[in-house]
């Protein structure tokens, strides 16, 4: 673009900016729309190939890139029997509705406090565990996990809530999580001190294993033809998987020793 075009782009309000990309990037667009009517809105590859998902920014969760670097993680977690499922910051609800697929019979709670993401958590859990257990809450407070975790349940918590695990996630307000798995994505950049947090609060009661984020690759991409000819396929695709992450990113998986 010329240097003139980007100046006044570039001063322009995030409303009107948005309302341009299609412009900018012509091709997202169809590629898009691709990925939705080949996938069929379920998700192409990775541990929770054939979630049934709809939500926001729902196009690398159908594709089976978000959050790639946890699935090793995620396989080992599914190899655990779990009574109680948590998901905190549960946005769409992917990984409840994923893992409500593999355990059906498992109470599920999401906490998350977007009234649009709620929606989608209880759609996209019904869409694939009709009648399921769910309990959909508003915003987890330091208190709430030890008033919803049963105290001899087998539990799995997964969080990722931009900081607010530090105020979360304390065992010794909610000590039902000495005994739970956890899979918490930490956000040092937001809150300095998240994964330190957790490594001083589960470092003797569990095996933690660090999982650090990764960029995505062409490689990742599950339909290659749609990406050819890649000299204009090649940066929709990447951005298609795109999770917008300012920076690196962490997570931990937890798991009990005893
Ligand atoms: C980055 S998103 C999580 C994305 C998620 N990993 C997924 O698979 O879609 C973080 C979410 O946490 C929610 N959130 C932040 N603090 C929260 C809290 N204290 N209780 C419940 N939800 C919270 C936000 O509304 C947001 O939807």
């Amino acid at each position: 673009m010329p240097e003139l075009l980007m100046k006044i782009a570039r001063k322009m309000p995030a409303g009107i900016k948005d309302r341009l990309q299609p412009l900018k990037h012509p091709m997202d667009g169809w590629l898009i729309r691709r990925i939705h009517s080949i996938s069929g809105n379920t998700v192409a590859q990775g541990p929770f190939k054939g979630l049934k998902y709809f939500g926001y920014h729902e196009v690398a969760f159908l594709l089976g890139t978000y959050e790639k670097e946890v699935f090793p993680a995620i396989e080992r977690i599914l190899e655990g029997e779990y009574t109680d499922i948590v998901s905190i910051g549960a946005a769409s609800g992917f990984y409840v509705a994923g893992l409500a697929r593999r355990y059906p019979k498992a109470r599920l709670y999401a906490f998350e406090t977007s009234e649009l993401h709620q929606g989608y958590i209880r759609e996209n859990v019904e869409a694939n565990v009709p009648g399921s257990s769910l309990q959909v809450y508003g915003e987890c407070r330091p208190t709430d996990l030890a008033n919803v975790i049963p105290q001899q349940a087998r539990t799995l918590v997964v969080s990722d809530v931009e900081g607010a695990e530090l105020d979360l996630l304390d065992p010794s307000l909610a000590p039902q999580l000495k005994n739970s798995t956890l899979l918490v994505e930490t956000h040092d950049p937001l809150r300095p001190g998240c994964t330190q947090g957790m490594l001083d609060w589960f470092g003797e009661t569990h095996l933690i294993e660090r999982i650090h984020s990764q960029e995505r690759t062409l490689a990742d991409f599950p339909y290659p033809a749609l990406t050819r000819p890649a000299f204009m396929m090649a940066n929709s695709a990447l951005r298609a998987m795109s999770e917008f992450r300012a920076g690196p990113q962490e997570w931990l998986l937890m798991t009990p020793k005893g």
